[in-house]
C-alpha cells in the first residue's frame, strides 16, 4: 500500500473508532436487553488488559461476572477494584493450560450456577513484540492459545445454560490468523485451499497442521517453511483458534431452539496492553468493545461462526 493509501486507511480507521465511541454511548433499548443480573458470564484471563475490560463492560451492563485468572492474588486484586465500583464481579482462579485447573472450575460452577450463559475465552499469550519473531515459547503459545481455548470449548459446551437468548462462546483472535491475510498468511497453497473450505475442514486437519508447525519448530525448519512470517508461533495459534471457532459453529448450528450456542471470533485491534509492550494504537477500554458488543448481541442479530474486528464482519 503507497503513502497515500496508508494515510486513506488511517483516516477510515479513525472514522470508524468515533462512530464506534459514539454507539457505545446508546444505551440498550429494553427490548434488546436480553439479559438478568442472574445472567452468567465467564471471561478466563481477566485479572488484567483486554480480559479485564471485557469483564468490566459486562458487569457494567448489569450482568453477573466470573473473573478468572491463573494467578489467585492478580485475580482477586482485580476483583477487588470492580467490586469497589459497585460491580457484581466474583473470582475464581483458572489456568486454561492445566486439564485439573479447568475440571475444578467446571465442577464449580456447575455446583454454584448450574453453568453458565456467556464464555469469553480471552486468555493469552504472545513473547513477541516490535520486530522479534522468536519460536522459543511456540509450545506454550500454542498450548494456551489453542489447545487452552479448545479445551475451555469442549468442556464447556455441555455446561453453557439452556435459553431463548441463546448461549455464546467467545473467543479473542487476532487478524495474524486470518488464513488469507494480506501480509501475514500459511504459504502453503494446498493448506491454505483445505482451510478455507468448510467441507475439508476438520479438527484433525487444525490439530495436523499445528502439530506439523510445532516439530517443525522442533526441528528447527519452521522459518523455510512459509508459516506466517509475523510472530509465527502465535499467528498459527490464533490461525488454529479461527478454525476451531468455524468448525465448532458448524458443528453448533443443528442444536435445537431453547439449546441454541452461538460461537464467534473477534480481533481487538493492536492494543496497549502488557502483551504488546503497551505499544499499539487503542486502549484496553476500545480494543474490548466489539467484544462486549458481540457478546450482549440481541437475540433478532445473534450470529455464530464469524470473525469481528470494530463491530463489523471481516473475512477469515
Ligand atoms: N494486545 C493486543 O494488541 C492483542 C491483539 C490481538 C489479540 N489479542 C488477544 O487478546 C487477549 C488478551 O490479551 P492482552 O493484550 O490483554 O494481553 P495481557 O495483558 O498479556 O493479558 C493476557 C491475560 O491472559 C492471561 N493468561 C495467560 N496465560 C494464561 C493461562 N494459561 N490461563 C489463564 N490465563 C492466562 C494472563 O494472565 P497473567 O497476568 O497471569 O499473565 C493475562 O491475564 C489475548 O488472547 C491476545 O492474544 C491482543
Amino acid at each position: 500500500m503507497g503513502k497515500q493509501g496508508k494515510e486513506r486507511a488511517k483516516a477510515r480507521r479513525e472514522q470508524r473508532l468515533q462512530e464506534i465511541s459514539r454507539l457505545r454511548k446508546l444505551p440498550y433499548a429494553s427490548v434488546d436487553r436480553w439479559w438478568s443480573s442472574e445472567t452468567v458470564a465467564v471471561v478466563t484471563g481477566a485479572n488484567r488488559g483486554i480480559g479485564y475490560e471485557i469483564a468490566r463492560q459486562i458487569a457494567v451492563h448489569g450482568l453477573r461476572v466470573i473473573l478468572t485468572a491463573r494467578d489467585a492474588d492478580r485475580g482477586r486484586a482485580a476483583v477487588d477494584g470492580l467490586r469497589g465500583e459497585g460491580l457484581n464481579v466474583e473470582f475464581r482462579q483458572l489456568d486454561v493450560s492445566r486439564p485439573d485447573s479447568v475440571e475444578s472450575f467446571t465442577k464449580w460452577i456447575a455446583e454454584k450456577y448450574g453453568g453458565l450463559d456467556i464464555l469469553v475465552n480471552n486468555a493469552g499469550v504472545n513473547f513477541n513484540t516490535g520486530a522479534d519473531n522468536s519460536v522459543e515459547f511456540a509450545e506454550e503459545v500454542i498450548a494456551t492459545n489453542y489447545f487452552g481455548t479448545k479445551r475451555m470449548i469442549k468442556i464447556f459446551i455441555s455446561m453453557m445454560r439452556p435459553s431463548i437468548s441463546g448461549a455464546r462462546i467467545l473467543n479473542v483472535s487476532s487478524r495474524l490468523g486470518r488464513v488469507n491475510g494480506r501480509r501475514n498468511r500459511v504459504g502453503d497453497m494446498t493448506l491454505r485451499e483445505q482451510l478455507l473450505q468448510d467441507d475439508c475442514l476438520s479438527e484433525e486437519l487444525i490439530d495436523d497442521m499445528v502439530a506439523n508447525f510445532l516439530c517443525q519448530v522442533k526441528e528447527g525448519t519452521w522459518a523455510s517453511n512459509d508459516w506466517p512470517q509475523m510472530y509465527t508461533d502465535y499467528s498459527v495459534s490464533k490461525l488454529a483458534v479461527n478454525l476451531y471457532t468455524r468448525l465448532m459453529a458448524r458443528r453448533l448450528a443443528d442444536r435445537p431452539e431453547g439449546h441454541k450456542i452461538y460461537i464467534n471470533c473477534y480481533c481487538p485491534g493492536w492494543v496497549k496492553t502488557a502483551m504488546t509492550g503497551w505499544a499499539g494504537n487503542t486502549s484496553a477500554e476500545e480494543g474490548a468493545d466489539t467484544g462486549v458488543w458481540i457478546a450482549l448481541l440481541p437475540c433478532q442479530l445473534l450470529t455464530t461462526g464469524n470473525f469481528f474486528a470494530e463491530r463489523r464482519e471481516i473475512s477469515f
